[in-house]
């Protein structure tokens, strides 16, 4: 198409512009993937439209460097208006007295509160990547890992679950200033009160990486982190179900230990310390499309759906890790707190990689994960990580658990046998049509 210029503006021909149809149908196609696929990768779900909606908006014009009635660009009245909305739902959902919306991601977080409360070469602990933490825990290949000098605690290889007091004796043997909990791949919930009575003793601050179970945190299934750690942090893509994107927070403000002062000589809050690890210390100009996408999803998960959302949620990763276990799998720890399970598929005789790709001929989408003491390479590894955030939304219950482990066994057994796989996926695809992803495409 070619258009006249005549009196149009460069915004209004981009607008009449011929569509990228290029990129849109791979939009579609990747909607169509996720439409008819089975999805269990624990660390995905499916954002609402409205969320979609606001992190497609104009507000993605905007720069806004500082925070709200701090800002280096004018103009920014309205991203005020949206920032502190997103800051007090997610105070409110977590019961957190300070929060910074803006870090980009998980791993953004983690970065900016490494920044403000580190100095290059500073001790940390951490959960072990091979045993379910997360590279920016001080993993070798990340920032967290180059920058500071990292420790490590693990599961216990009898029982797959850490031992809090085995925690406390590396600590004091490490002594580092900084302690990290959370992981990407631990199925237990957490003993804040007893990794803050470890902190205290070795002078360490606590960091509570929430990112996977945020979500039933903050609707109070499982233990609350805000009361004991110094500052926690946290994706909002996963169990929040909201745009992919990170936040910290804080239950409790408090004045800095190392006694930094402001200009004037007043004892920094760790509040300031932290947003200016975030700007300017990590970030440039926060995403304000994607904090107002926050603020919609914090709101929804404010709601009483949203409670009886993570609810079922809690309850499928049960059902689903006991079918597992019932079809003689070995579920680490034998089962699950939260909604995610490692398997160890040794006793199957297969490896991670296997599972993953037998599974993705069958549009079940899993990944393969290393299990603690792990004899293969990450790229192999010898188990596969499963959640159940992304099948609830689409409204699976507790009796769809038991299909979900059979049509997965299914294709392990018969991971070499082409039109077995063929049916599954004819099965999936067809059990998912009665799924559909959004109300406006249901057949209601
Ligand atoms: C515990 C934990 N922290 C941080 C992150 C990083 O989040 P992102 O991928 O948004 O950077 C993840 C992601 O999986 C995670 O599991």
């Amino acid at each position: 198409m070619v258009i006249t210029i005549g009196s149009l503006n460069f915004g209004q021909i981009f607008s009449l512009m011929q569509r990228d149809t290029i990129t849109f149908d791979l939009i579609k196609k990747e909607e169509d993937r996720q439409q008819k696929g089975l999805e269990l990768i624990a660390s995905e779900n499916f954002t609402s439209h409205q969320v979609m909606e606001a992190m497609g908006s104009a507000l993605t014009n905007k720069y806004a460097e500082g925070l709200p009635g701090k800002r280096y660009y004018g103009g920014c009245e309205v991203v005020d208006e949206v920032e502190n909305l997103a800051r007090d739902r997610a105070k409110e959902l977590f019961g957190a007295s300070w929060v910074n919306v803006q870090p980009h991601s998980g791993a953004q977080a983690n970065a900016a509160v490494m920044l403000a409360v580190l100095s290059a070469g500073d001790k940390m602990l951490g959960f072990d990547l091979s045993h379910g933490g997360h590279l920016t825990h001080g993993s070798s290949v990340n920032f967290s890992g180059k920058l500071y000098q990292p420790s490590f605690y693990g599961v216990d290889k009898d029982t797959g679950t850490i031992n809090w007091d085995q925690v406390g004796i590396i600590a004091k043997k490490e002594k580092p200033k900084l302690i990290i909990c959370g992981a990407s791949a631990y199925s237990r919930d957490w003993d804040y009160k007893q990794l803050r009575e470890i902190a205290d003793e070795v002078g360490a601050l606590l960091l509570s990486d929430i990112s996977h179970p945020s979500g039933l945190i903050a609707r109070g299934l499982l233990n609350d982190p805000m009361e004991y750690s110094h500052i926690v942090t946290t994706t909002t893509h996963k169990t929040l179900r909201g745009p992919r994107g990170g936040m910290i927070l804080m239950g409790e403000n408090f004045e800095n230990p190392w006694g930094l002062t402001t200009p004037k000589g007043v004892i920094r809050k760790m509040s300031a310390i932290l947003d200016s690890g975030v700007f300017p210390g990590t970030q440039g100009g926060p995403l304000e499309h994607v904090i107002a996408a926050k603020a919609v999803a914090f709101s929804e998960a404010l709601s009483d759906e949203y409670f009886h959302y993570v609810l079922q949620v809690q309850k499928n990763g049960r059902a689903l890790a006991r079918a597992f276990m019932d079809k003689d799998y070995k579920v680490i720890s034998d089962g699950t707190d939260n909604h995610m399970m490692l398997i160890d598929l040794r006793s199957k005789g297969l490896t991670g990689k296997d599972a993953e790709s037998a599974l993705i001929n069958a549009d079940i989408t899993i990944n393969k994960n290393m299990v603690p003491f792990d004899d293969t390479s990450p790229f192999v590894t010898s188990g596969m990580r499963i959640g159940t955030a992304a099948v609830t939304t689409r409204g699976l219950k507790e009796n769809d658990m038991a299909k979900i482990a059979s049509l997965i066994d299914k294709v392990l057994i018969n991971k070499t046998n082409e039109q077995m796989i063929i049916d599954v996926k004819a099965e999936v695809n067809e059990w998912m049509r009665s799924f559909p992803l959004y109300a406006e495409t249901a057949n209601v």
